[in-house]
């Protein structure tokens, strides 16, 4: 216990010198604009506690500048709320900007596999490989009767029990990657691999966010044993991390059990396990399918929550939108079947209503920060190695030169005056350089063909209270952890006619 209380109050000393020294170095060297930092605490009281990408949008305007800088406790964060820095930095300069920053807390929970907190290194590379390998726009074909088949079910039930739409967009978003990733059918919140997922969540996610660990500021403290006195955060790491491993492994032995008696349906992790059988892929592979598969599952179905509920929002307040859309599907796919994704190319409207959602509420709106991994200058400013990058995706997709009337819903700007899409198909929401998001093509097809089964089916209207007065809807949107997500508000779905709802009745 004696030496480890010195090495503790050796390391507090090293970091009360190195503080010295970095707030010596901040006030002779250029770094880009941004809040000045104080003696010990940096700009810890500046950084904002929510709706970070707003704030970030005022900064940008106080200091007059598209990068900010700021750092606190060790830790350099510079803030891109422009879209050519992002391109200059996390495009063009990508060799030095794709890594992910140190979370120490990131091994202890567990969540060290996920592909998305990877550093950029050999086991990053090999699964961005796997991932595009099954993920890129071709490949991804091959998922279309699944999220056909799960479109189909979230009508039916939109159908028989309207009222209870975000828990059925949620159902959807979950079952999608159950079902592509390991053949898995979800059929209630109550299954296993939900309810694990979920407390491994709520166990550890937590520890995750910037501020809400010290291990995260001081290293060192990651070596108390979880027994010690006061290691709250290490004893919910270590509950945290037995979680994951059991969120990873049920899934995975359930296709593994399949595959050995024949009964899998078809999956990314099937499809390697039985390369694997044919004595074609590597232990390393088998760690990277296993972390692929979770990651996918664990994070991606996050992101098609927030984007449905922005749909679904956007639809209740814009009956006029709606219409459009429904003519364009009853003039190009007919009113005697539901349309599927063959029908893309014909449905531009839909196509520019995609768009607009991902523009209008990015589902992650500051992305997931890099990392920069050598000293860098850019435009006179020196940015250190090891400083956080926040894309501020939020400010980008809301940049009046480029989007007009920013918060406003309008579809109508990525079609040119023939109705025909226009080459603005660059969707900021899903990041930037090698770290772009890998799902991006199963991501546009999932969101693409709940737009357009939903749109063919219902009509998205406000709810009435007891009395047929209309209920107001909820403009409000709120943070979950990196996610950005539509608060609960109130619609009602109106199958469109008689043959929808048998067509819906048939499809399921
Ligand atoms: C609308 C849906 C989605 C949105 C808006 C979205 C957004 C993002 C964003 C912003 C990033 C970080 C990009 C960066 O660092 O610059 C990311 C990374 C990632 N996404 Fe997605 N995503 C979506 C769906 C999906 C899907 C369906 C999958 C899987 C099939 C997926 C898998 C991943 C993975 C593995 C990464 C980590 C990439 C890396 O670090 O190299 N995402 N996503």
């Amino acid at each position: 216990m004696f030496n480890f209380l010195s090495l503790l109050v050796g390391a507090l000393v090293i970091w009360v010198i190195k503080q010295f020294i970095s707030y010596y170095i901040s006030r002779h060297v250029q770094y880009p604009p941004g809040p000045k930092p104080k003696l010990f605490i940096g700009n810890a009281l500046d950084f904002p506690n929510s709706q970070q990408y707003e704030a970030y949008v005022e900064w940008g305007k106080r200091y007059n500048s598209g990068i900010l800088y700021a750092s606190a406790l060790g830790n350099k964060v510079l803030i891109i709320n422009k879209l050519e820095d992002a391109d200059e930095l996390l495009d063009r300069r990508a060799r030095l900007y794709s890594d992910r920053p140190m979370i120490p807390i990131v091994e202890l929970t567990g969540w060290g596999g996920n592909v998305a907190l990877l550093h950029y290194g050999k086991s990053w590379r090999l699964s961005r490989k796997l991932c595009q390998q099954s993920f890129r726009a071709e490949a991804a074909r091959d998922f279309h009767p699944l999220l056909l088949k799960k479109t189909h079910e979230m009508l039916y039930r939109l159908l028989v029990d309207p009222d209870h739409f975000d828990e059925h967009s949620k159902m959807m978003s979950i079952s999608v990657p159950m079902i592509t990733m390991y053949g898995y059918e979800v059929e209630s919140f109550e299954d296993p691999c939900i309810v694990a997922a979920e407390e491994s969540i709520a166990s550890g996610g937590d520890l995750l966010l910037p501020g809400k660990s010290w291990i995260n500021t001081f290293p060192i403290l990651g070596y108390v044993p979880p027994w010690f006195p006061g290691a709250t955060t290490r004893r919910i790491a270590k509950k945290a991390r037995e979680i994951n491993r059991r969120v990873q492994d049920i899934p995975f032995e359930f296709v593994e059990k399949n595959v050995a008696e024949g009964t899998e349906i078809p999956s990314f992790v099937s499809r390697f396990l039985k390369r694997q059988l044919e004595g074609c892929a590597s232990k390393e592979e088998e760690e990277a399918v296993r972390n692929i598969a979770w990651t996918v599952y664990s994070g991606a179905s996050d992101t098609m929550v927030s984007a449905t509920g922005t749909f679904f929002y956007a639809m209740t307040i814009h009956p006029e939108i709606q219409r459009k859309a429904q003519s364009e599907i009853d003039r190009v796919v007919g009113t005697g079947r539901l349309p599927n994704l063959e029908d893309r190319p014909s449905l531009p409207y839909i196509d520019a209503i995609y768009r607009e959602v991902l523009r209008f509420g990015p589902p992650v709106p500051m992305a997931v920060a890099h990392s920069l991994m050598e000293d860098d200058y850019y435009k006179g400013y020196f940015i250190p190695k090891g400083t956080m990058i926040l894309p501020n995706i939020w400010a980008m997709t809301c940049d009046e030169s480029i989007y007009p009337e920013p918060l406003q819903f309008k579809p109508e700007r990525f079609l040119d005056a023939n109705g025909n899409l226009n080459d603005d198909d660059r969707v900021l929401a899903y990041g930037f350089g090698r770290r772009i998001c890998v799902g991006k093509h199963i991501g546009s097809d999932t969101l693409w063909i709940i737009i357009a089964l939903v749109l063919a089916s219902f009509n998205i209207e406000r709810s009435k209270d007891e009395f047929g007065n209309e209920i107001e809807v909820n403009h409000d949107y709120h943070d979950l952890g990196i996610m950005h997500h539509k608060s609960k508000f109130h619609c009602t779905f109106v199958p469109r006619s008689l043959v929808v709802k048998q067509l819906i009745e048939e499809a399921r």
